[in-house]
């Protein structure tokens, strides 16, 4: 076997395809008419007669081997890109899409705006850490009176006051020093008080504050707009009722009720077998707080309200537990994720 035979034997048998084009090098080089091999063949005119025979077998033997790593090679690169397609293993249990979702809170916020939006209600927001004139004096809580212990405050500092607001009160103190009448407005946001945690209660909870200040609106505007909230959000048949209460904001002062939305008045724990809950608190803006704010409350008067927006949630969907919204427990929040 000549030289260049066992050259280019070594050379087929070493050579490496590992893509498209290394295949077509290999090809055009050991393959092809014009191919090394093509050549050897082409030389066998000028080969002795003698040894012409064992030339032929030996070029031909070379052909063999060409063509079959040639025909290896293309399995190869089939094979492997099959690898790459297969590579998912159809026989394992899917992999779980962990899409997140809405929260119900933000749901129920949401639900909040769109039906307030509807009548003509915008949105303020304010800040979390307040001043005393925002969170309690302008909104006529005389100083050292007790209404001020109502709400278990965390202050920040003392002399001048800096607490965690207590409710989203304050924010429409800002809107009605900045703005001027009509206003509509709900004020959605995160409150704190120094409140032990329980199914209840937390120290962290959010509220819905609305504020509705024109010229004549009265106590009957404001039962006709929570009758229509509770609708709203609620069923149709939602029942509201209003129980005298006192705030230093409002007067008179009222505390919202709404028929159980758990038990349908059937009585159950969590309306304490009365078939009422307690939504929150509302009145009428105490001519006090427009002045506070330079509004002139012989011409203007106005409506307040506000709620619990967990609470709120808790009714919408049956949640009997307040911790929930807060722990993050991914089964809980799973059974929202069509929200
Ligand atoms: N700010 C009151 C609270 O947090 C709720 C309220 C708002 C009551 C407006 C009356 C009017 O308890």
């Amino acid at each position: 076997m000549s030289n260049s035979i066992q050259e280019i034997k070594k050379e087929v048998e070493g050579f490496v395809v590992s893509s498209e084009t290394e295949l077509e090098t290999f090809r055009m080089r050991f393959i092809s008419r014009k191919s090394v091999i093509g050549e050897l063949f082409g030389n066998m005119k000028s080969v002795p007669a003698e040894e012409r025979k064992a030339y032929g077998q030996d070029v031909n033997a070379l052909k063999d081997l060409a063509e079959a790593r040639f025909q290896f090679h293309i399995d190869n690169l089939k094979s492997g890109s099959k690898k790459v397609e297969n590579h998912a293993d159809l026989t394992l249990p899917p992999i779980e899409d962990h899409f997140g979702s809405i929260h119900p809170l933000t749901a129920t916020r949401q639900r909040f705006i769109e039906i307030f939006e509807r009548i003509g209600f915008n949105v303020s927001s304010g800040p979390e850490i307040e001043g005393d004139w925002y969170n309690f004096t302008a909104l006529n809580f005389p100083e050292n009176h007790p209404a001020r212990e109502m709400q278990d405050t965390f202050f920040i500092e003392k002399n001048p006051d800096i607490a965690l607001r207590t409710h989203t009160s304050s924010v429409q103190i800002r809107v009605m020093e900045n703005e001027k009448p009509p206003i509509r407005t709900l004020s959605p946001g995160r409150v704190f008080r120094n409140e032990a945690i329980s199914a209840r209660a937390h120290c962290v909870f959010h509220q819905m504050e609305g504020l509705y200040i024109d010229k004549g609106v009265s106590f009957a505007d404001l039962k006709q707009t929570l009758y229509h909230f509770a609708k709203e959000m609620y069923t149709k048949d939602t029942q509201v009722r209003f129980r005298p209460s006192y705030f230093p904001f409002t007067e008179p002062s009222a505390e919202i009720d709404i028929s159980c939305q758990i038990c349908h008045g059937e009585g159950c724990n969590i309306c304490k077998y009365s078939g009422w809950v307690e939504i929150g608190g509302a009145g009428m803006v105490d001519p006090n707080v427009l002045e506070n704010c330079g509004i002139d409350s012989t011409i203007y008067s106005g409506f307040a309200f506000g709620m619990g927006i967990e609470r709120i949630t808790m009714l919408r969907y049956g949640i009997k537990d307040l911790r929930l919204f807060t722990e993050n427990d991914i089964r809980f929040l799973k059974q929202f994720s069509s929200l």
